[in-house]
C-alpha cells in the first residue's frame, strides 16, 4: 500500500471526524480538532492512501519539554500496514524539532492492542488515572523519552 503523510488542513475536518468516530471510543466536539490544529499545526498529521485519509495523529505541546498525543487512529481497512507507526514517528520527529524531550499519552486500560502498540514503540506506563474517560473508565499514562537527559 502506498501511503503519504501530510499535515491536516481544516478543509479535511469532516473526514477526520468520521475516522475518530469509527475508531476511537471517546467522543470529541468538532471544534476540538480545530483547536488542536491551531495550537500545533505540525503535530496534526494524516496518513493518506491515494486521496483517502487512512488515519491521523494529533497532539500538543504542554509545558516546556513535553508533547502529548491526544488522538491516534487508523481506519480498520488500513491497519497493519505501518501507517500508525509512520504517524507516530513523524509526530515524534516534529516534537524533536521543537526541542521536546518526552512524549506522553493516555490510553484506556482495556485497550490491550493500543497499549501493546505503544509498548512496541518504546512507551511505558508511568501512572494510572482513575475514571479519566467520560464513561468512567481508567487511563494509563504512557510516556517515552525522546532524547537522553
Ligand atoms: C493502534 C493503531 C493506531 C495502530 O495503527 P496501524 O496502522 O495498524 O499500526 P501499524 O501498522 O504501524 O502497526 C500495527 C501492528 O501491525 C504490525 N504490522 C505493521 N505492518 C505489518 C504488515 N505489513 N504485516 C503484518 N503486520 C504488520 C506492527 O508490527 C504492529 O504490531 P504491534 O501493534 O504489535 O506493534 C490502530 O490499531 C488503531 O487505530 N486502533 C484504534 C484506536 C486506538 O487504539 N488508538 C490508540 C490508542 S488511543
Amino acid at each position: 500500500m502506498f501511503v503519504q503523510f501530510r499535515l491536516f488542513n481544516p478543509s479535511q475536518l469532516g473526514e477526520v471526524i468520521e475516522i475518530a468516530k469509527k475508531n476511537l471510543t471517546e467522543r470529541y466536539n468538532d471544534f476540538v480538532f480545530l483547536d488542536i490544529q491551531r495550537s500545533w499545526p505540525s503535530g496534526f498529521i494524516l496518513g493518506m492512501s491515494d486521496q483517502t485519509i487512512a488515519g491521523f495523529i494529533c497532539g500538543g505541546i504542554s509545558g516546556e519539554k513535553e508533547a502529548r498525543i491526544l488522538m491516534l487512529a487508523v481506519d480498520t481497512p488500513f491497519r497493519r500496514n505501518g501507517i500508525g507507526t509512520g504517524l507516530m514517528s513523524l509526530f515524534e520527529q516534529e516534537a524533536v524539532n521543537v526541542k521536546v524531550s518526552r512524549v506522553k499519552l493516555e490510553v484506556r486500560t482495556d485497550n490491550t492492542d493500543g497499549i501493546n502498540f505503544y509498548r512496541n514503540h518504546g512507551y511505558s506506563v508511568s501512572s494510572l488515572l482513575p475514571s479519566y474517560y467520560n464513561d468512567g473508565f481508567d487511563a494509563y499514562v504512557m510516556e517515552k523519552p525522546l532524547v537522553k537527559p
